[in-house]
């Protein structure tokens, strides 16, 4: 199964990737936790992803495609891939499809959450990460000990580009750059829309039974 997560920022991609790879055994692959590893070690990528990142902005197409199809080609993406952050562009997923191709394999689906811009400067002002890149929201999704991670007990931090003006820049690139992909992938009959306003639990259930309900479909 080869899936997409479609979203704004701070929709609730990642959330629901640590939740679908527990249902389906398949490799997550963030583009934007790549990114940040990239820039926390210092490596050449980190350095030339830095300053688009920080600004809000999408790191060039030419440096970004090859990271994710070398990632696409490794071996624990054998039996299929969720990609979060990955295409965010119509160049990405032209190249992605053409990369299908060539490697004999198909799009499952384009699983879009959709939340209103609104809801979105609140998530993403509410979120912190701790150093193993799980995710809270010191609301909705609060850790057991305040700014503490349940699993590693790291302190929880706020990520350079959740500042409420970045976030701004980030969802009007997402308007102009990322939602042309959503005509791109109905024209091709592989999107599913969820309504990303319900609670975590509910996205969860909703997107998990349309998996399962795929995974059937393509057995047969
Ligand atoms: P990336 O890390 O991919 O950022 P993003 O797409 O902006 O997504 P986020 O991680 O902000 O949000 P999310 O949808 O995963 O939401 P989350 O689950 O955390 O990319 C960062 C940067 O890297 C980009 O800006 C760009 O510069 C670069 N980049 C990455 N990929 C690239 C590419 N392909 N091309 C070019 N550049 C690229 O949830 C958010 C918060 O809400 C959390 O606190 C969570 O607890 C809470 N929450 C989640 N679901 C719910 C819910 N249902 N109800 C209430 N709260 C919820």
């Amino acid at each position: 199964m080869n899936l997409i997560l479609l979203g704004p920022p701070g929709a609730g991609k990642g959330t629901q990737a640590v939740r679908l790879v527990q249902d389906f055994p398949i490799a997550s692959i963030s583009t934007g936790d790549m990114l940040r590893a990239a820039v926390s070690e210092g490596t050449p990528l980190g350095l030339k992803a830095k300053s688009f990142m920080d600004a809000g902005g999408l790191v060039p197409d030419d440096v970004i495609i090859g990271v994710a199809l070398e990632r696409l080609r490794a071996d624990d993406v054998r039996d299929g891939f969720l990609l979060d952050g990955f295409p965010r562009t119509v160049g990405q997923a032209d190249a992605l499809e053409q990369d299908m191709e060539e490697t004999g394999r198909k799009m499952t689906a384009v699983l879009l959450i959709e939340v209103e811009d609104e809801e979105i400067v609140r998530r993403v002002s509410g979120r912190r990460v701790s150093k193993s890149g799980r995710t809270y929201h010191v609301e909705f999704d609060a850790p057991k000990h305040e700014g503490r991670c349940d699993i590693d007990g790291s302190p929880l931090i706020q990520r350079e580009d959740d500042k409420p003006e970045v976030v701004r820049e980030r969802l009007s690139v997402y308007h102009e750059q990322t939602m042309p992909l959503i005509e791109y992938y109905d024209e091709r009959g592989l999107l599913r829309r969820f309504d990303g306003s319900r609670s975590p639990t509910e996205v969860h259930d909703h997107i998990r039974a349309t998996v399962a309900t795929l995974r059937l479909e393509d057995a047969l």
